[in-house]
């Protein structure tokens, strides 16, 4: 008796297949899935006689299925134990194809991995479209491919270039979307969807088991069908993976060979080269540091922020200043919380420029089709810009985005005060303030926390949620929770200088900086690091961010971090030359408008350095930017500023793009090995001088075996 799948036979042959998996929210094939999933075919095919036409459904309200269990892809280090996991389900998946009735997959909810390949064996595709209906192949996101028959089938279904979209991006798509690329037959409303699935399955009782439509449509198939037109499909393919990717990724480049082997040489190929290719990928570190940055991320989603004081309901908000920043906070409220804004500026143009800063997010989004011209008029009404306070009497958040001084802050946050009411949590955007300072003027002071966003606001996921000492953590829990419903993902850090991703950053700038004063050029420094997986460089990171900003920054930690921050003795010469960066289009690089050019040959002269080193090796340069963030990590940490390696890896991703092949920062530390890392570092101290001194902290991570070893503890 099966107590995951349930087969029920009715008596106008339509027959239902229920997937349930018990104690879980979701269904995912694990082993025990799996097997049973083997006895309920057989059992299915050995009653031919009584069933004209076979239902998959889900038994959860959230989802069809989930995919694989990801405990398998971690676990696996064999790449002959990796490779039968593919043809395991490859075989099952072959034995549902094979059924001697037609099958019908019902798909409503999340539908990927190993559910979208079930579905791709079955004859026919019914999908709702609910909004929570996502379909997709999201495999190489985790380091892998679609290794269950779906690399295979999905190109035969919708067309090569179709297929290959899904595939090496791993998105997915909703099912409106699904219909319209032929990868389902049917999309029915969701309100009577089993009942319609029903009526689907009746009309094919009996049917032929050939389901499913002519790929591609015309110019796809005329493209595709020779092999020249295939040629170009997946030339093209690889160039935009290989830009996307900068190689970094084996998975996609892997399941362009795939699709293409079981387009050109028929399934068989198809599958055997799936499963070759999964025994390669499935056990190599990328796939594992994939899957653990997966895990943080679905880990962070179950966080509630600070123990003892649950979040208040936030249903106006007002934000403070309508400039870079605010103007698109502004906007994203608007967006994601659909809540209405008082948005609060000095002077009228700055309110006039901040609106059109939200406007031109939403120009973009309409150009994307991800929203509709009316719905943005709608949204555009909740901003309410005002020059006073008029309406602060109702607001229960405040988000201040003004100018990065102390006493402007402290004044406007008392200012504030008598504003809102008495409960109106009060959060500071500040990059590189003291809340506990900001604070100081303000009644019930306990109510300001920190908000950190990150630049573009739109685009950067991370928050950082400062609780400075003695804040109300109702308060702290607010903000957390308000940043989720914003579509970001918050890490409580402490009300520490630079925090925690600025901190790090600046660590790794400034070493930047030592380099470019040894006579490293400009564009070796910034090409070590994106070859090592950033997405932008140290130095055209400081033209984003404004070199003013930067140098500012690197002072004011400089203060409280001494020795470990000296910078070269130029920094402050390029804004005092009129060198901000990309803000006025004049920085360490060259701009034509945003667009980034070469490097200025004048910096060097500005800063009388002369660019001497050539070809250097780039991987060592990364090193040395990269090593003096693990030793302030280590610090990080100790100093209680981030409360886990995996917290800090997750903001360090999200904050910076900082590589996820790699796993995040204190992962690849301890891949590398500590004592490798201290052992370098020392080496790089008796040469380059005390800022590169190994911290106690990192000494003693060492000893305990490693930063997650040490450091997974939030409590
Ligand atoms: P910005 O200069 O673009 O905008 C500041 C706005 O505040 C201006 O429109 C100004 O008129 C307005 N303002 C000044 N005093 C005000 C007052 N008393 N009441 C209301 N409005 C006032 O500055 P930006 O870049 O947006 O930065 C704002 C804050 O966000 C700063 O604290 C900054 O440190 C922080 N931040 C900035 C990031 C960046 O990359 N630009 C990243 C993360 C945080």
């Amino acid at each position: 008796m099966s107590s995951i799948f349930k087969l029920e036979v009715g008596g106008d042959r339509l027959a239902t297949l229920t997937f349930d998996l018990p104690g879980k929210k979701l269904n995912v094939f694990n082993r025990a899935a799996l097997t049973e999933l083997e006895e309920v075919i057989d059992a299915a095919a050995a009653r031919r006689q009584e069933i004209g036409c076979l239902i998959l459904l889900s038994g959860k309200p959230s989802g069809f299925i989930a995919g694989a269990d990801l405990d398998e892809i971690e676990r696996v280090t064999d790449p002959t134990e990796a490779e039968a996991g593919s043809r395991t389900g490859q075989r099952l998946f072959a034995a549902w194809e094979a059924l001697p009735f037609p099958t019908v997959a019902a798909i409503r909810g999340v539908c990927l991995g190993g559910g979208t390949e079930l579905a791709l064996a079955s004859t026919w595709r019914a999908a709702s479209d609910s909004p929570g209906t996502r379909v997709g192949l999201p495999e190489v996101r985790l380091g892998i491919l679609p290794g269950w028959g779906g690399s295979t089938r999905l190109p035969r279904l919708i067309g090569i270039a179709a297929a290959l979209d899904l595939i090496l991006t791993g998105k997915t798509v909703s099912g409106r979307q699904a219909a319209k690329l032929g990868l389902v037959d049917a999309l029915l409303p969701d309100p009577r969807f089993l009942d319609l699935v029903r009526d689907f399955a009746l009309e094919r009782v009996d049917s032929s088991r050939q389901g499913g439509r002519a790929p591609g449509g015309l110019k796809g198939a005329l493209l595709e069908r020779n092999p020249l037109g295939r040629r170009i499909v997946f030339d093209q393919a690889r160039k935009t993976t290989l830009e996307q990717t900068r190689g970094q990724y084996p998975a996609p480049l892997r399941a362009i060979e795939v699709v293409r082997t079981a387009v050109e040489g028929g399934p068989r190929a198809g599958f055997e080269a799936e499963a070759r290719a999964v025994a390669d990928l499935a056990i190599s570190p990328i796939a594992k540091n994939l899957v653990h940055v997966f895990r943080l991320t679905e880990d962070a989603k179950k966080e509630t922020g600070a123990p003892g004081g649950a979040p208040r309901p936030v249903r106006e908000v007002a934000v403070l200043g309508a400039g870079t920043m605010g103007g698109g906070i502004a906007q994203l409220i608007a967006q994601e919380a659909d809540l209405p804004v008082r948005l609060k500026d000095v002077n009228f143009q700055a309110l006039a420029q901040g609106l059109e800063h939200a406007a031109a997010l939403y120009r973009r989004l309409v150009k994307r089709r991800r929203i509709k011209p009316v719905e943005v008029r709608r949204k555009m009404a909740l901003l309410h810009p005002t020059l006073d306070y008029s309406g602060f009497g109702r607001v229960d958040l405040v988000i201040e985005a003004i100018v990065e001084k102390l006493e402007v802050k402290q004044a406007v946050f008392a200012e504030l005060a008598g504003h809102v009411p008495a409960g109106a949590v009060l959060a500071s955007n500040t990059s590189s303030l003291s809340i506990g300072r900001i604070r100081e003027r303000t009644p019930q002071p306990e109510r300001v926390v920190g908000m950190h966003f990150f630049n573009p606001v739109h685009r950067m996921p991370l928050v950082e949620v400062i609780a400075p000492e003695g804040a109300d953590p109702s308060a702290v829990n607010t903000v957390f929770a308000f940043t989720r419903q914003l579509g970001k993902t918050p890490v409580l850090v402490a009300d520490a200088p630079g925090f925690l991703v600025n901190r790090l950053l600046m660590f790794y700038t400034i070493e930047a900086f030592w380099l470019l004063d040894e006579g490293h050029r400009i564009e070796d420094l910034d090409r070590a690091m994106t070859e090592w997986g950033m997405p932008i460089g140290p130095l055209a990171l400081t033209d984003e961010v404004g070199i003013d900003v930067a140098a500012k920054v690197a002072h004011i930690l400089g203060d409280a971090f001494a020795h470990r921050t000296q910078t070269p003795g130029w920094l402050d010469r390029l804004p005092e030359h009129g060198r901000l960066g990309v803000k006025n289009g004049r920085g360490i690089y060259r701009y034509e408008g945003r667009e980034r050019k070469n490097p200025d040959p004048e910096v060097y002269r500005i800063l009388g350095l002369v660019p001497r080193i050539s070809h250097p090796d780039l991987g060592a340069l990364a090193e040395r930017m990269v090593l003096p963030m693990v030793n302030e990590a280590a610090l990080c940490l100790e100093e209680r500023v981030v409360r886990s390696a995996a917290d800090l890896d997750l903001a360090l991703i999200f904050g910076t793009g900082f590589p996820p092949f790699r796993g995040g920062l204190c992962r690849w530390a301890d891949q590398q090995g500590l004592p490798r890392i201290v052992a370098t570092l020392e080496r790089l101290e008796s040469v380059g001088g005390g800022r590169f001194e190994p911290s106690s902290a990192l000494r003693a991570t060492a000893q305990a075996g490693g930063f997650y070893a040490r450091f997974d503890n939030k409590a």
